[in-house]
């Protein structure tokens, strides 16, 4: 019999590489497709490992640049979180290695892939959105939820079993990488009483070790992206390596929370992201100065509600897409510097400019006389505007 082919979405850690053993013993010809978006060497052991396991083609691609262009910096433009604190780096990725892997069963002419996200989270369902809006006849196997192997303790005796290798970390917890954020799940952490312990992270150091003196650095922006670091242009990789490296020294950008999962259950998670959580600070500050108080307020709901699309999946959706436009749209004023200072995991505002600048200390100022309007006009402001409330 022909066996059907099918690209996997592979990472190289531990439940992908089940997942290529278990596909091939279910009759399959497997292709595996990894996404170097900077979670580092695991790409390169990815190789490594696939090719251990007879994958029949094994795909990488260099996406870093595109990841950072077309997915996170777009995203960083609404200067939202997601719930009270998620800076959405997992949710950011799927949408891309998506379309990527479509493009692979393109060029492979199979009509079959499949992921390695189980059925209780969020990715699943990114994969999906993704897999069926390049390819709507597409057959998508998710083997976490036909498998019997329903337990990460199962998972980790099929490894056993089946000769395949396991680095201690994780067995203790369910990670993502990648050039924005580190995420960790699982493990010690299903506990919300344990604090994790100090070397689970990787990306950033504790506040013990952190750098001792303040770091003070400069970010200038262009159309609401970070376009320069200290007065010099880098290309966005650099750009972005440098902040990474920068927060990571200093400590900032670690969360432990709690956030609640589009299909409704909530999780305790940890994150990681240095570079992304600096830009997010300075973006908020530049918008503070240059958005018009009517924009601001507009573009502060609708991206509530495109924090939510972006996180449950629908990056891919016309309704994602037109609020990603309006939010751009309000990117034309977001032009400027923003002066920081970062010192053992804070960060904190030295000094902002930029031409679009709608702040005049003449209007606010509490020595000066406004030029553009009185103080005796502001009476019948509030009387207008408290007859209802008198009524
Ligand atoms: N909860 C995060 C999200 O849904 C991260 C998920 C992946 N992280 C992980 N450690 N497995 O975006």
């Amino acid at each position: 019999m022909n066996k059907k082919k099918i690209v996997l979405a592979y990472s190289g850690g531990l439940d992908t590489s089940v997942i290529v053993k278990w596909l091939q013993k279910n009759k399959f010809e497997v292709i595996t497709f990894t996404a170097d978006i900077g979670q580092g060497e695991e790409v390169i052991f990815a190789k490594h490992k696939a090719k251990k396991m007879n994958v029949k083609r094994i795909y990488i691609k260099n996406l870093k640049n595109e990841f950072i262009k077309n997915y996170i910096f777009p995203y960083l433009r609404s200067s939202i979180e997601y719930e009270n604190f998620y800076l959405l780096g997992t949710a950011l990725s799927r949408p891309l290695i998506s379309k990527e892997l479509m493009k692979i069963s393109y060029y492979e002419k199979t009509n079959y892939v499949a992921h390695g996200s189980t059925g209780k989270g969020n990715d699943q369902i990114r994969f999906e959105l993704g897999f069926k809006y390049f390819n709507p006849n597409i057959n998508i196997i998710a083997p976490w939820r036909v498998w019997d192997i329903n337990t990460r303790d199962k998972l980790l005796n099929f490894c056993i079993e089946n000769n395949i290798n396991i680095n201690k970390k994780t067995k203790k917890f369910s990670i993502d990488k990648n050039i924005f954020h580190n995420s960790y799940e699982g493990g010690d952490l299903e506990n919300i009483f344990f604090e994790p312990e100090e070397n689970m992270w990787e990306n950033t150091l504790s506040n013990q070790i952190s750098i001792d003196y303040p770091i003070y650095f400069t970010l200038t922006f262009k159309n609401g992206d970070l376009i320069k670091l200290n007065n010099n242009f880098y290309n966005i990789e650099e750009l972005y390596l440098k902040l990474n490296k920068l927060g990571s020294i200093s400590g900032i950008g670690r969360i432990d929370i709690i956030e609640n999962r589009y299909i409704g259950i909530k999780s305790r998670g940890c994150y990681e992201s240095p570079g992304a959580t600096i830009i997010m600070f300075a973006r908020k500050h530049l918008e503070d100065l240059v958005l018009d108080k009517k924009i601001f307020d507009l573009k502060k709901k609708i991206s509530y509600d495109y924090s939510l699309l972006v996180y449950n999946g629908y990056w891919w959706s016309p309704e994602r897409i037109m609020l990603q436009n309006i939010i751009d749209y309000t990117q034309k004023y977001v032009n400027g510097v923003i002066k920081l200072k970062i010192y053992k995991g804070v960060i904190t505002i030295i000094n902002r400019f930029s031409n679009n600048s709608l702040y005049n200390s003449k209007n606010s100022s509490f020595n000066e006389i406004s030029e553009k309007f009185s103080q005796f006009d502001s009476s019948g402001f509030i009387n207008i505007n408290s007859l209802r409330i008198i009524i």
